[in-house]
């Protein structure tokens, strides 16, 4: 298709006028004349959209008078990177006539935005992320793709994995149960967060496999001493010998997660955390990009601290022994429960384990392991008690307490989501032993956090007289919940929202996409997206039961708790889909024909 020119004057009336403004299809262009040479550029500022005829020309370059960012004239390349380039288009003279192409596209747009999206990342520009972002999605590129260019960018420029990426990869698992119009603030938030951690930081120094192939029994051994001495070299290389002999997911994580889990709780639970959101980000980008991203989470699983240098986990109560004594005899136990069939206790093993005695709790997953529960039994049964925590959150606590409860849910969804993928068979229990300690690492996690809920919040319920005079139809449900996240102090009222959707039987997806909205609006902390992804993993586990509302109940007050913010980010977000879109910024620019 051949480009379109539009005639803007002749050279007499530039001359005269200094600078002419061109109605384009899409957006005011400007036209103008200096040192004898003729620009065209897209009137609208990158910065925030304010009319660069009104900027001033000096020596080639425009200054934009609104926040005083610099072009070059010749290519529309910003002296102020903040602002971001501005568009330029072609210009024809034809005898006296100057002609424009009022086109701005790219020949290959895709390629374009993918580049502008790098160059934003490694500048930590916000509203360059933002707009390639949208360029992207425009250009027909999928947001799975938009995750792996970003998770790549983040493993290649920060020497470790940092909580950037772990809100890439909750809000990419997150993409799937989005609205349409919510992939873009997702998108951009995961991007966002991943560049900034990235900016100012050593970038990752690559290792290589060992050219030898040790067998998978050898690799443990050797990640597990690699671990125990904090020699992260020998640990990564470790990791990329096993990925290079083609190592399964299921085994990649059995190896991370039997070093992992000879610290009791490491890291206060992120070090499991972070590893399993590396295995969920190779879910969504490939796993042909293992050796890019695992050897990011193993600088933090070597350094980690275990619980057994913590007073709490010490005294009064040898919680660490428990542990130890617990988990030699967890072998016999998977053993004894292999031939017992389904278990379908996993409610009763949750209220078990939030019992006030921690022998009582032990006992209880010995008793559920013996008479048949699964790793992701005693998973699901672990994130239930934890999300109750959450869930019964007592107002009276101090508020930076919602961080104890919330460190628990994730560590313990964590721990579910690597039991689900090495998903033990019962023939081989010996082979994956190590990696259930993690759960009793998480029920006493769940123990020692029990006074969060001294006085319990009350949970609502199916039948309380205070949902019957609250919004029934989807869209007053969602309403009245954006605006109860307006405001400060709405816990409850977001609580009985959510409850009063799902028991009247509306479609789950609905509150969820409400939720969804009310937490991409706010300048979330990384912990906030961290709560909505587990709470979606684990509602999806247990459906619109009792026990997936408490869930969902859990997720609502810890977000209510924390909103609303700022929301500058959202501006950004808007005012970079404006300019994408050609939207007028100012009120008194001339507007574009439609
Ligand atoms: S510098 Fe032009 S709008 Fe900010």
């Amino acid at each position: 298709m051949s480009a379109k020119f539009e005639r803007a004057g002749t050279i007499e009336e530039l001359k005269s006028k200094r600078r002419l403004i061109l109605r384009g299809a899409h957006r005011p262009i400007l036209v103008v004349e200096d040192q004898g040479r003729i620009f065209a550029l897209d009137n609208r500022c990158p910065h925030m959209g304010f009319p660069l005829d009104r900027g001033s020309i000096e020596d080639g370059i425009l200054t934009c008078h609104w926040h005083h960012a610099r072009f070059d004239l010749a290519s529309g390349c910003t002296f102020d990177l903040w602002a971001d380039d501005v568009p330029t288009c072609e210009v024809e003279l034809r005898g006296n006539e100057v002609w424009i192409q009022t086109d701005f596209g790219h020949s290959n747009a895709a390629a374009y935005w993918q580049r502008r999206l790098e160059q934003g990342m490694a500048h930590n520009l916000g509203l360059v992320i933002a707009k390639a972002v949208q360029g992207q999605l425009a250009a027909g590129v999928s947001p799975i793709e938009i995750v792996r260019q970003a998770a790549l960018f983040g493993v290649r420029n920060r020497d470790g994995w940092g909580t950037g990426m772990t809100i890439l990869t909750a809000l990419g698992n997150l993409l799937a149960v989005l609205p349409e119009e919510e992939i873009y603030l997702a998108l951009f938030h995961g991007v966002r967060r991943v560049a900034a951690d990235c900016d100012g930081a050593a970038p990752a120094r690559q290792r290589s496999a060992l050219s030898s192939r040790p067998g998978s029994g050898t690799l443990k051994r050797w990640l597990r001493r690699w671990a125990a001495v904090r020699h992260r070299e020998a640990a990564e290389r470790t990791v990329l010998t096993a990925i290079s002999i083609g190592a399964q997911p299921a085994a990649l994580a059995d190896l991370f997660s039997s070093a992992e889990t000879d610290r009791v709780y490491a890291d206060n639970g992120h070090s499991l955390d972070f590893i399993n959101k590396s295995f969920e980000c190779l879910d969504l980008i490939g796993w042909q990009h293992a050796a890019d991203l695992l050897p990011s989470v193993v600088g933090q699983m070597v350094a980690a601290r275990g619980a057994d240098e913590s007073t709490e986990w010490r005294q009064p109560a040898d919680l660490v022994a428990l542990c130890t004594n617990a988990s030699a005899d967890l072998a016999a136990g998977f053993a004894a429960g292999r031939d017992r069939g389904p278990w379908f206790k996993q409610v009763e093993l949750s209220q078990n384990l939030l019992s006030d005695d921690p022998g009582r709790i032990i006992g209880a997953l010995q008793a559920a392991v013996s008479e048949g529960a699964s790793l992701t039994d005693l998973g699901r049964s672990l994130c239930y008690a934890a999300a109750l925590r959450v869930a019964r959150f007592g107002t009276s606590n101090e508020h930076g307490d919602w961080e104890t409860a919330h460190h628990v849910f994730t560590y313990c969804n964590a721990v579910h989501q690597v039991l689900k993928r090495i998903n033990g068979d019962p023939e081989h229990v010996a082979d994956f032993v190590e990696a259930s300690r993690a759960v009793l690492h998480g029920a006493l996690a769940i123990y020692l956090i029990r006074y969060l809920n001294v006085p319990p919040a009350r949970l609502p319920a199916e039948g309380d007289e205070s949902l019957d005079s609250m919004p029934s139809t989807i869209e007053e449900i969602r309403s009245a919940l954006i605006d109860a996240f307006d405001r400060q102090h709405q816990i409850d009222a977001a609580a009985h929202l959510v409850m009063r959707h799902l028991t009247l039987g509306h479609p789950p997806e609905s509150i969820m996409s409400a939720l969804a909205r009310a937490l991409l609006r706010e300048d979330a902390g990384f912990h906030a997206y961290q709560m909505l992804e587990a709470g979606a993993r684990q509602f999806g586990e247990w459906g619109n039961t009792e026990p997936g509302r408490h869930i969902l109940v859990a997720v609502a007050r810890y977000l209510a708790a924390h909103s609303p913010t700022e929301r500058g980010w959202l501006q950004t977000a808007d005012i970079a889909a404006r300019l994408s879109r050609g939207d007028q910024l100012h009120a008194d620019e001339p507007p574009a024909r439609c």
